[in-house]
């Protein structure tokens, strides 16, 4: 044995402790064959052990044959150093484990008790500072083995459990339950119909808030205060914010007055959305309804552009038989002003059907939004869409139309 094989080393198994270094006392014959017998029971598990646990041993093994003068070649694996049987059955029990674990409840449970932060993996490691200095570095290597492959062992087993939870229970052979064809709701075409007459005949589409303020819902459509029009009974105020009273929108008119101050004239605008007034629901009345506006702002305008954009959008969306009756009223906001009917057909039958108002700018309008009633001049009208559908598909309650019965709204 040469000088620097001769470093001295330590074996600590379940049997106790062993001095390997030369200096050790001798041995009696009985007592070497006990020891060696021992060492032989303690390295049989040896075999799971990684094969850079073994080489080692072996080394280790060899010098401790020597030590003891039992020399002759063994087949038995290498004798086991500090912790290697404690990372053995931890392994073991750990691979037992995780084959019997089948849903991702006990996935996780093993992977707390093993790779946890106090699991049991982490307690062996602690144990490491504690081992003989020489056996640190290969010791940690085993431990990094160990770890490397209880990581990736649940990784694995994690891809197969929910590989395994993803087949479906369902019996795919089994009728289907059908949803339905879904559709758009009556009222949506009828405003995309709408607009697109609207649009064809050069008009752009406004927009504006369902919450107003009295400016645009009243004071600059020459609703002035104290009108009855403002009145809490026939609104849906909404409270103050910064000073300004609020309120639900009670007519799509307020989007004129939103679009003369945000672009000169001329412009030629419509505008679709709900308004709403607190009436009590019936058959013809709902607290909530669509109006579309139209407003144009040229110079020179007469109630003959206006009577003929009516008649235009009336002939495009009713077809070529429909007229256009103007029937004088009141509205404050243009002078002057009139009810619009349209003739229809209706179930085969051609009739009137009121459907809105209409009239020239009153040039007060024009002058709250800073434009010069001299130069320009303007027709607005606001037609009711409910009431228009309704006419038109022979719909006799407005309530069914916001009631979502899909028996109802699928006939359409
Ligand atoms: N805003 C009116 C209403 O809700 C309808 C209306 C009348 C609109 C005449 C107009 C108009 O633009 O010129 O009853």
């Amino acid at each position: 044995m040469k000088e620097s094989d001769k470093r001295p080393f330590r074996i600590r198994s379940r049997f106790g402790d062993s001095d390997g270094d030369n200096s050790e006392p001798a041995l009696s014959g009985v007592a070497l064959a006990g020891k060696a017998l021992g060492f032989s029971l303690l390295v049989e598990s040896l075999g799971a052990l990684p094969r850079s646990c073994l080489a080692h041993t072996s080394f280790l093994l060899q010098q401790w044959r020597e030590s003891i003068g039992v020399n002759q070649p063994s087949t038995l694996p290498s004798p086991m150093p500090f912790l290697s049987a404690e990372i053995d059955s931890l392994r073991q029990n750990a691979d037992g484990a995780l084959q019997s674990t089948t849903s991702g409840t006990d996935l996780e449970a093993w992977r707390v008790r093993y790779l946890g932060a106090n699991g049991e993996l982490k307690s062996i490691m602690a144990r490491l500072k504690d081992a003989p200095r020489e056996e640190k570095p290969h010791l940690g290597k085993c431990l990094n083995e160990l770890k490397g492959h209880l990581e990736e062992a649940f990784e694995s087993r994690k891809r197969s459990t929910s590989a395994t939870a993803q087949v479906p229970t369902v019996d795919l052979t089994e009728p289907g339950i059908s949803l339905g064809e879904g559709r758009r709701h009556i009222l949506s075409r009828t405003i995309d119909e709408i607009v697109d007459v609207f649009a064809r005949m050069g008009f752009s589409v406004a927009d504006g808030p369902e919450i107003e303020d009295e400016w645009h819902n009243f004071t600059a459509l020459n609703i002035p205060e104290g009108h009855p029009a403002r009145d809490s009974s026939d609104n849906f105020y909404m409270g103050e914010t910064g000073g300004v009273k609020r309120l639900l929108r009670t007519q799509t008119s307020t989007v004129q007055i939103r679009a003369m101050e945000s672009q000169p004239p001329p412009l030629k605008v419509v505008a679709v959305g709900r308004v709403y007034r607190p009436d009590t629901h019936d058959a013809t009345h709902f607290s909530m309804f669509h109006q579309i506006e139209g407003l144009c702002i040229d110079r020179a305008l007469s109630l003959v552009d206006l009577k003929t954009a009516l008649l235009q959008f009336a002939r495009s969306y009713f077809g070529p038989e429909a007229e256009v009756r103007m029937r004088p009223s009141f509205f404050p906001f243009t002078e002057p002003s009139a009810e619009v009917d349209m003739k229809m057909h209706i179930r085969g039958e051609l009739q009137w059907v009121e459907i809105g108002g209409c009239g020239m700018v009153d040039p007060a309008v024009l002058s709250a939004v800073g434009i010069d009633p001299e130069v320009w001049s303007g027709y607005a009208f606001g037609l009711g869409i409910e009431r228009i559908a309704m006419r038109r598909y022979s719909i006799s309650d407005i309530r069914w139309l916001f009631e979502n019965d899909a028996r109802f709204l699928r006939q359409f």
